[in-house]
């Protein structure tokens, strides 16, 4: 199972921790990423937004979810009537892992190992952070934050509670939205997102 506080990071601000991750070579990630993306956002924040890895915009602007899983995440955010700017967004693992397909660089998931490294960082962001509420987007932050038996499609909706002790509301990853290709299909599933998404609120 995760397990996020096990270890403790020597930093004592997001800043200090934001650095040492700079030169992170827990697993190899780095290798090939141009930037490591850390989490962003107040320190102050009781919401924590986590999402998979960065992407390919991320790797080169260094910041989560601003290429266009961002920018859904941002409407349908929006819609359900929650400030980014007042959460915290990360992701549960902090180097983008793709591979070559002629000159694109094609998303690849992260493995077990590399989601387990990675939750290190995640953890002490989260310790040092003691939100009110994490949001799981998808499967790698769900795995990451609440081990592999709770399964997203089952479980979304829920916030349940982490071995580290906190809250962790499941939810889809808005990727899985622009993957839809039907049109209805991808409409229900936007709207039932921005339904877990309004859970937040109450948070706020
Ligand atoms: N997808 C993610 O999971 N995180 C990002 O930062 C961008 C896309």
């Amino acid at each position: 199972g995760p397990s996020l506080a096990y270890e403790h990071a020597d930093a004592e601000t997001l800043d200090e921790l934001r650095d040492d991750a700079q030169s992170c070579q827990r697993c190899d990630l780095y290798r090939n990423a141009t930037h490591l993306v850390f989490g962003e956002g107040p320190r102050t924040a009781e919401i924590v937004l986590v999402g998979e890895q960065p992407g390919d915009k991320e790797d080169q602007a260094a910041r989560p979810f601003v290429g266009p899983a961002g920018r859904l995440l941002d409407q349908c955010l929006d819609e359900a009537g929650v400030d980014r700017d007042r959460c915290y967004v990360t992701n549960a693992v902090k180097h983008f892992k793709y591979q070559m397909r002629g000159k694109k660089r094609l998303h690849a998931r992260p493995n077990a190992g590399e989601i387990q490294r990675c939750a290190w960082w995640l953890g002490a962001e989260l310790e040092l952070l003691q939100p009110k509420l994490v949001v799981a987007l998808g499967a790698t932050a769900v795995s990451s934050l609440l081990g592999t038996k709770v399964k997203v499609m089952r479980d979304r909706g829920h916030i349940l509670h982490s071995s580290a002790k906190l809250d962790v509301l499941v939810t889809i990853h808005p990727s899985a939205l622009l993957r839809i290709r039907e049109a209805d299909e991808r409409e229900r599933n936007r709207a039932a997102f921005i339904q877990d998404l309004k859970k937040v609120t109450r948070f706020l």
